[in-house]
């Protein structure tokens, strides 16, 4: 459809350069720390802004100790195959530490979050998404444990910057003796309260991951952290992403390394970040509340929180379109096929509208039970095994709210850097899409 064309769009400029979803937002003090990171020829994954990189995250997010590593998807590993050692015991080289083994993972959650525990030859069984927080949802949780009471880790991750029902999950793991991995790449400086403390996720599982992704909060172009209270795992990951390199004056190895390290220069980036991230979260609130008062009429909520139990820091602002405000809509693997009906839309139509004026959206993250790679693992509900519940001679198919998320949401241009004139066209845009 050529929105520029449609008199439904009239008087609506396009954006000369383009707005972003999540872009870097620089500082200048950056600079500042690489340059004095080449000046001192630290330029290699050992160095000054490495170490108070780690010193300055480890204190802001309260935990004892960092580790900086090259991406959180290495810290995901990190703690996954961690993880998987502890439980079951050293895994000879060629085999993963969760060979045989099951692990309950969030399902609506991008994928860097349970291919590790593939990497570690586990077998990933998705736990569906509660309404309140677009989280793993505790109830369906418990119905796993029910299913698989053999388990015993489970990967958690807080989408969008919004913090999961933590006190529930941690609850429900401790009653079966499982661990937890946290995956904060995307929820960094977002709070949440658990014993009467406002607690940083990224401090809240057993083993913690943040990412410095470019998209992300504060960003070093790339970059993670793995964050624990125990030295010793803290010690095994540093061991591990070094290529796991024995006290010898050779080469020698007894464990299946890594190379893993975060850089000096990357280091530098996010060293000059730091001070700006609770001003970014600021600003990414300031966001999703002009959203908020934007859409008021319209038939669509904001992405949800918590707000006794959580402060997000609002990385992505996302809307839902009610149900009987939903347009035609349907999505293959890779297209998808939308019809422009009044008074209605659909994030195949918005995200197109939006595209057209030179605006990036996205759709919600694909729920990891749809993926083709992970089309045979066990999907878990509050009714209990989610697969297989439809029936041609009764109506209905069961329960699945990650599905129903990824059909009616899509994630709204939400950078820092978007003014306030920028962002009330984004919005104008979206309702003429409900014309
Ligand atoms: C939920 C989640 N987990 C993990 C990752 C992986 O982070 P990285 O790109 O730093 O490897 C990302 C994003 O990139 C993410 O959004």
């Amino acid at each position: 459809m050529d929105f520029h064309a449609d008199p439904g769009f009239a008087g609506i400029e396009k954006f000369e350069s383009k707005l972003w979803l999540a872009s870097p937002t620089m500082h200048g003090e950056e600079k500042k720390w690489v340059d004095d990171a080449i000046v001192t020829n630290w330029v290699s994954t050992v160095g000054e802004n490495i170490n108070e990189t780690e010193k300055k995250m480890a204190e802001y997010v309260g935990c004892k100790y960092a580790v900086g590593l090259s991406c959180c998807t290495a810290a995901l590993h990190m703690a996954t195959k961690l993880a998987g050692e502890k439980l079951y015991g050293q895994a000879r080289p060629s085999e993963g530490t969760l060979a045989g083994r099951k692990v309950f993972c969030s399902d609506l959650t991008f994928d860097a979050s349970v291919n590790p525990v593939a990497y570690e030859d586990g077998e990933a069984v998705f736990i569906d998404t509660e309404k309140d927080t677009w989280n793993m949802d505790p109830a369906a949780l418990e119905k796993a444990f029910e299913l698989y009471p053999d388990v015993k880790l489970v990967v958690v991750a807080h989408l969008y910057g919004t913090p999961a029902k933590m006190d529930e999950i941690r609850k429900i793991c401790e009653k079966h003796g499982a661990s937890i991995v946290e995956d904060a790449a995307e929820s960094l400086g977002a709070k949440y309260l658990s014993g009467g403390d406002w607690k940083e996720t990224g401090s809240l599982g057993d083993y913690n991951a943040i990412s410095f992704n470019g998209n992300k909060i504060i960003t070093g172009s790339s970059g993670g952290m793995f964050l624990t209270n125990s030295r010793e795992d803290a010690e095994k990951v540093r061991k591990w992403s070094t290529q796991s390199r024995e006290a010898a004056p050779w080469y020698q190895h007894e464990e299946v390394g890594y190379n893993y390290r975060m850089s000096n220069i990357v280091a530098g980036v996010v060293r000059g970040q730091i001070p700006f991230l609770d001003e970014h979260i600021a600003r990414k609130k300031a966001i999703w509340e002009r959203y908020k008062e934007g859409f008021k009429g319209l038939p669509v909520s904001m992405n949800p929180y918590d707000g006794k139990k959580s402060i997000p820091n609002f990385w992505l602002s996302c809307i839902i379109i009610d149900e009987d405000a939903m347009a035609p809509h349907v999505r293959g693997d890779k297209d998808e096929l939308w019809k422009k009906t009044s008074g209605k839309s659909s994030p195949g139509e918005i995200l197109e509208a939006l595209a057209a004026f030179n605006a990036e959206g996205r759709p919600i993250w694909k729920p990891m039970h749809m993926q083709p790679i992970y089309c045979e693992n066990a999907f878990v509900t509050v009714e209990g095994n989610g697969r297989g519940r439809t029936n041609a001679y009764i109506e209905g198919g069961g329960i699945d709210v990650g599905a129903d998320i990824f059909r009616r949401g899509l994630c709204l241009p939400s950078d820092i850097k978007m003014t306030a004139e920028q962002q009330d066209r984004v919005i104008e845009i979206v309702k003429r899409c409900f014309a």
